[in-house]
């Protein structure tokens, strides 16, 4: 079924997912321009709504009794510019990885080290995507929404989104109530390299300049090493977010485990949750045809044929274990429905 240019399915729409997991949904409705999404909107009040973007952060429970909504909203405009930077609007629905590859040929700096990260530039904004030192909303101007109960255009500047570590008011405040149509960055026109996180600098060849292709290729290169592909099996990333505790409760726990990786935050310190995992004697394990990953902790895999119960399962378990051990409670980073 065709509804004005969106594309409709009713009846048991198989809804992709990384994880794989083969999961239904009453209605899946995918929409290219704002306005075709405000056209949906009066259709929508009476209804559950979950509006998803590359399904690379979602574990599935159940079959979803509503309408899942998807934006196929494209393109990336060069909006504005001045002598050190240029301000870029982008459509939700475009693959992340493809705006990281075209930034960086355009000569547009800011967003090489997030290379690879799944999913698509809506959910940028959301989740505030991050990795080796680097966060979306270090780049992130403002955010074009759509109202899903008014059907009115609001736009919010980067300081309303409330960003933290993997959070923002999308996630909170209003989640579900605001659908992302464009996302506007300011990147560099200067390539300053951010190389400090973690062995990315043991990876650059010494021998030659260091630049935003180079980067992005070891940064893949890492990637590729310790994430799985969810196209050979079913993962959504990092499962569980890093834990943040108190001073006191590490200097506690650095007593005992000299050699546990933390990272200083505003807040605590941060204690990776995969080295915590691994810790606990879950790394590589399974549960069933759940697992945890053998070469990343943080990350749980369908080995083939998994429910989200069966999933869910093992995420308890873990979490429980690492609490026993450390007394910290680890929590989902991915949304379960
Ligand atoms: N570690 C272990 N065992 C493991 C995994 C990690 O001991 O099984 C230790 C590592 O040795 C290292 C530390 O934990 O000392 C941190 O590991 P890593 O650099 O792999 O990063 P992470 O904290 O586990 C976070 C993000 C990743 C992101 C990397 C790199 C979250 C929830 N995850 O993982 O993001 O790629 O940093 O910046 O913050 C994602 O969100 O899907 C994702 C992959």
């Amino acid at each position: 079924m065709v509804a004005g240019n969106s594309m409709k399915s009713t009846f048991n729409a198989q809804i992709y997912n990384t994880f794989g997991i083969e999961v239904r949904a009453a209605e899946y409705v995918e929409y290219e321009t704002v306005d075709e999404l405000k056209s949906l909107v009066p259709d929508l009040i009476q209804k559950r709504v979950l509006h998803i973007g590359g399904g690379s952060n979602l574990l599935f429970t159940q079959d979803f009794d509503g309408v899942v909504l998807h934006s196929r909203i494209l393109g990336v405009e060069q909006v504005d510019e001045d002598a050190d930077s240029v301000l870029v609007r982008v459509g939700a629905g475009m693959m992340w990885d493809d705006l990281v590859a075209e930034t960086i040929a355009h000569r547009w700096y800011g967003i090489e080290n997030l290379s690879l990260i799944p999913g698509e530039v809506g959910a940028s904004a959301v989740q505030n995507i991050g990795a080796y030192g680097v966060e979306a909303k270090d780049v992130i101007e403002r955010v074009e929404c759509v109202d899903l109960h008014t059907g009115e255009s609001r736009t919010f500047m980067n300081a309303e989104c409330h960003y933290g570590y993997r959070q923002s008011i999308f996630k909170q405040e209003w989640r579900g109530r605001y659908a992302v149509t464009y996302v506007l960055y300011r990147l560099s026109k200067t390539f300053h390299p951010c190389l400090d996180y973690g062995n990315i600098r043991s990876h650059l060849n010494p021998n030659s300049e260091v630049t935003a292709e180079s980067v992005r290729d070891v940064i893949i290169k890492i990637r590729r090493e310790k994430l799985p592909d969810p196209a050979v099996m079913g993962n959504a990333g990092s499962f569980f977010v890093n834990p943040v505790v108190s001073r006191e409760k590490f200097e506690a726990l650095r007593q005992e485990y000299p050699m546990m990786p933390f990272y200083d935050v505003p807040n605590g310190v941060k204690i990776p949750a995969g080295w915590l995992i691994e810790q606990s004697g879950w790394k590589g394990k399974s549960l069933g045809a759940a697992a945890v990953h053998s070469r990343q902790a943080l990350v749980l895999v369908n080995r083939g044929g998994a429910s989200g119960q069966d999933i869910l399962r093992l995420s308890d378990a873990v979490c429980a274990a690492v609490c026993e051990k450390f007394g910290i409670s680890i929590h989902p980073e991915v949304n379960v429905i």
